[in-house]
Parts: C-alpha cells; sequence; structure tokens
C-alpha cells in the first residue's frame, strides 16, 4: 500500500529538505573550523537517523559520529514526559564538542536529559541540531538546552508528522518528505 495515502499533505518535499540540511551542514562546519577541541556528533536513534546521515556527509570538517538511543513516544502520539536513555555513547565525550542530532524537538525533554548527559560525560559544549523545532508543545526551556547553538532546520506547526526518520508506531521514517498524517490513522 502506497504510505502516500496516510497523508494529509506534505509539508516538506524531498527537495526542499535537502536544501535544507546543506545550508545547516555548510553553517556548522563555517562555526566549528576554527574549533580547539574535536567535535563528535550524536545522532539520537531512532528518529534521527536519515538526518544524521545526511547532514554528517556535508559536513566538511573532521568529526566523529555516535548513536545513542532515547524512547519517550513509545507507540503513542504524545510525549510521555519521562524519556530513557536505552542505549549509551560509544565514544567518549570528554572535552569534546558535542552536537546533539535531533529530527524533531517537541516538549524538549529528551534533548534536556541529553544534553545533562553528555555535560555529565565530560563534554566541553553541547549544541543542539534539530532538523524540526516545533515549539508550541516546548516544557523545558531551551537555555537549558546546552548553552551552544541551537541549529534547526524549519520550524514545525503543531501537527503530528512523520517521515525523514519519524515515525508512527515505527511506521513511516522511511518516507523522503515529511508529511502531516491522518487523524484517522492514529485515531484507528
Ligand atoms: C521522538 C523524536 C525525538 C523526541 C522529541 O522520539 O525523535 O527524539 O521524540 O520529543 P520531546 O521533545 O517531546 O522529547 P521517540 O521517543 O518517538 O523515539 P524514536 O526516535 O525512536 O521514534
Ligand atoms: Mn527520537
Ligand atoms: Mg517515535
Amino acid at each position: 500500500m502506497d504510505q502516500l495515502e496516510d497523508m494529509e499533505r506534505i509539508l516538506w518535499t524531498e527537495v526542499e529538505i535537502s536544501a535544507r540540511v546543506s545550508e545547516l551542514a555548510a553553517e556548522i562546519s563555517e562555526d566549528l573550523k576554527k574549533s580547539k577541541v574535536p567535535v563528535a556528533v550524536v545522532g539520537v536513534a531512532t528518529g534521527s537517523f536519515i538526518f544524521l546521515a545526511d547532514i554528517a556527509r556535508r559536513i566538511t570538517i573532521p568529526i566523529s559520529v555516535d548513536l545513542v538511543r532515547v524512547e519517550s513516544y513509545g507507540l503513542g502520539t504524545e510525549s510521555s514526559g519521562a524519556p530513557r536513555l536505552s542505549s549509551d555513547l560509544k565514544i567518549d565525550v570528554q572535552g569534546k564538542h558535542v552536537i546533539v542530532v535531533e529530527d524533531i524537538v517537541d516538549t524538549g525533554n529528551t534533548l534536556s536529559c541529553l544534553v545533562s548527559h553528555m555535560k555529565s560525560k565530560g563534554a566541553s559544549s553541547v549544541s543542539v541540531c534539530t532538523f524540526l523545532d516545533k515549539p508550541t508543545r516546548r516544557k523545558v526551556n531551551p537555555e537549558l538546552f546546552g548553552g551552544g547553538t541551537f541549529y534547526r532546520g524549519f520550524e514545525c506547526p503543531d501537527y503530528f508528522v512523520v517521515g525523514y526518520g519519524m515515525d508512527f508506531g515505527e511506521r513511516y521514517r522511511n518516507l523522503a518528505y515529511i508529511g502531516v498524517l491522518k487523524e484517522e490513522i492514529y485515531r484507528s
């Protein structure tokens, strides 16, 4: 079955996403090209996997790449408010500048949990790079997001969005675009 039929509408196409990822990668590369400390890019599984792959390939400065796994939504559409770190870093981030890469920041709970975690592991500073930012749902003050730069691709309107890594019940992550899911799909 075509997953496109489950979309109310498309918010960003593959082409629009790609253009914005290139801009973000250029901005990060420029900002950090003179960094005195190593740069570690840390993606948050599962949702960030496509964005992480795309942006990592377009960043032109040396970086290390790692993943952590945090879950807060389970199978539903609302944040549980209690993110759980279920898989930790492999690399040592002590003394490094960490860029946490997310697909979307909603309440901010996942991110604030991770930023504190990176600092407790000795990161010298923490920036955030999220493809989507949904400020209408924010529960955590952005000042808590590491004190570094907050890079974001687009501001997301208050819809339940899927694609480009983002899921509903583990589906739709593989869509190359970002769409709004039809209400009948997540209400049924
Ligand atoms: C989603 C998304 C972010 C987080 C944002 O992950 O990928 O990581 O929620 O929500 P918050 O700002 O309210 O914390 P999810 O918990 O669904 O896990 P997943 O990445 O495996 O889909
Ligand atoms: Mn996630
Ligand atoms: Mg999810």
